[in-house]
C-alpha cells in the first residue's frame, strides 16, 4: 500500500522529534515534511492531498479552524492528526468539526500518538481493502487445567498445517507456557520485550520478536517470570493483536483465567470467545460464572463457544447437561486421550505430529478444515451456495 504521508511542525527539531514518534518505516509510506504553521499546512493538504496529516501545533483558534476545515473538505480523502497542548473535550470537539481525525494531547505520553497514527493507517488499509485482516480466536480456561492452552496450540499447529499464516500470542501473563507445548527451543524475546519497546513497535519488529514454531506458525510467548507482566500495558496489547492481524490469516490467543484491562484489549478484536470445560460439576460452575463476566464485559453471546475437553462416553455429566446448564450448546468435543497428550506436551511435539491418528489430533484437524477450508472445498461451499 502506498501512503502519502505529511508531517508538520513550527521547528526543524520539531519534526525530528515528530518523525522519532512514528513507525513511519512502516510499508510503503511516503513522507513530506512542513516546517511553519496553519498557512503551510493548507497549502500542502491542497496541493499534494496526502493521505494522511500528522501535525504539532500551538492551540488553534477560530479562524485557524476554519481554513482547515477548508483544505479537508478540499481534499476529503485526507486524515488529519494533531498533537495539541489543550487536552479539554471541547477544544477535541471543535477540531472534530473542523473534521481533524484525532487531536493527540502534548506533552507526548504512552505511546498515544503511535497508537492513533496506527489506527489511522489501519483505516486507511480497511478503506483500500487490500489489508490482511486476520481472524482472532481466543481460548478462555473455565477453570485451570481444562486443556486451554494444549487445544488453542494444537489447534494453531493444525491450521499452520494447513497452510495458513498463524501467530500464537500467549496472553497468560504471569504463568504462560504456550510455547512449550510446540517445540523445545526457548523463545529469545516475550510479549513484555515487545511491550517495553511500545515506540518502535510495528509489524517487522513484532514479527522479528516472535518464536518460529514451526512452518507459518510464530509465537509470541509470555513473560517468563509473572513481575514481567506489569509491563504489558492494555495499549501495547491492543496494539500487538491489531498488528498481528494486519500480518497473519489467524491469530490465536491463549488467554488467562485472569481477564484484566490488558487481556481484555485482546479479547475486544476476537470474533469468536473459545471457553475450554471438564464434564465435571466444578467446570460447569466456573463456565458460568465465566459467562457471566463475559456478558458484563459486553461481548455479544453469539460470540461464545464452548468446547469439551476430555470428553468420554456416558459419564454422569453429559454435553447435554452442559448445553441445559449454560444455555449454550456445545461446539466441540475433544476426547479423552491421556498418554497421547501428556506425551505431546512433555516433548513439546504438537499431537498431530507425534500422534496424527489419535482422534484428539483427529477432532483438532477437523476444527482446523472448517475455520480454513482448502481452496477447492471453498470453491464447492461457493457454488453449493
Ligand atoms: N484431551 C485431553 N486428554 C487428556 N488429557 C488432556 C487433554 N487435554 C489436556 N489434557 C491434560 O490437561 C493438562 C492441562 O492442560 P492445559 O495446560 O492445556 O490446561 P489450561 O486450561 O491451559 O490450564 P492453565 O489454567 O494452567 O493454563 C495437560 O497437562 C494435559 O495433560
Ligand atoms: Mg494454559
Amino acid at each position: 500500500m502506498n501512503i502519502k504521508l505529511t508531517l508538520l511542525a513550527s521547528t526543524p527539531q520539531g519534526l525530528v522529534e515528530l518523525s522519532r514518534q512514528l513507525p513511519v518505516s512502516e510499508e510503503s509510506v511516503a513522507v513530506s515534511s512542513v516546517i511553519g504553521g496553519v498557512r503551510e499546512l493548507s497549502g500542502e493538504i491542497e496541493r499534494s492531498r496526502p493521505d494522511l496529516v500528522v501535525a504539532d501545533m500551538p492551540k488553534l483558534d477560530e479562524s485557524d479552524l476554519r481554513r482547515i476545515e477548508g483544505s479537508l473538505a478540499a481534499s476529503p480523502a485526507t486524515s488529519m492528526i494533531i498533537l495539541s497542548p489543550d487536552r479539554t473535550p471541547e477544544y477535541q470537539l471543535e477540531a472534530m468539526r473542523a473534521g481533524v481525525r484525532e487531536v493527540v494531547p502534548t506533552p507526548l505520553a504512552n505511546g498515544e500518538l503511535k497508537v492513533a497514527f496506527g489506527r489511522q493507517l489501519g483505516r486507511l488499509q480497511a478503506l483500500r481493502g487490500g489489508a490482511r485482516q486476520g481472524r482472532v480466536l481466543a481460548f478462555v480456561p473455565a477453570k485451570g487445567g481444562s486443556g486451554s492452552t494444549f487445544i488453542s496450540t494444537n489447534l494453531a499447529y493444525a491450521l499452520a498445517a494447513r497452510g495458513r499464516r498463524v501467530a500464537l500470542i500467549d496472553l497468560n501473563l504471569h504463568f504462560g507456557d504456550a510455547a512449550l507445548f510446540l517445540t523445545e527451543t526457548r523463545p529469545a524475546q516475550t510479549i513484555a520485550d515487545v511491550a517495553r519497546e511500545a515506540s518502535r513497535l510495528d509489524g517487522p519488529f513484532l514479527e522479528a520478536s516472535m518464536l518460529a514454531a514451526a512452518p507459518n506458525l510464530w509465537v509470541l510467548a509470555a513473560p517468563d517470570s509473572p513481575e514481567a507482566a506489569i509491563d504489558v500495558r492494555p495499549e501495547a496489547v491492543e496494539r500487538i493483536v491489531s498488528l498481528a492481524r494486519s500480518r497473519f490469516d489467524f491469530v490465536v490467543l491463549d488467554m488467562g483465567r485472569i481477564l484484566d484491562a490488558s487481556t481484555v484489549r485482546a479479547l475486544d478484536q476476537a470474533e469468536a470467545i473459545y471457553i475450554t470445560l471438564q464434564l465435571t460439576l466444578p467446570f460447569l460452575h466456573d463456565a458460568k460464572r465465566l459467562m457471566g463476566m463475559l456478558a458484563s464485559l459486553g461481548y455479544a453471546r453469539d460470540k461464545l463457544h464452548l468446547i469439551v475437553n476430555r470428553w468420554e462416553k456416558g459419564t454422569e455429566i453429559s454435553s447435554d447437561d452442559v448445553r441445559e446448564a449454560l444455555g449454550l450448546a456445545v461446539d466441540l468435543e475433544v476426547p479423552n486421550s491421556f498418554r497421547a497428550v501428556a506425551h505431546s506436551i512433555n516433548h513439546g511435539i504438537p499431537i498431530l505430529k507425534s500422534a496424527a491418528r489419535d482422534p484428539v489430533a483427529r477432532t483438532l484437524l477437523d476444527m482446523a478444515e472448517r475455520l480454513a477450508p482448502s481452496q477447492v472445498e471453498r470453491k464447492r461451499s461457493w457454488f453449493g451456495r
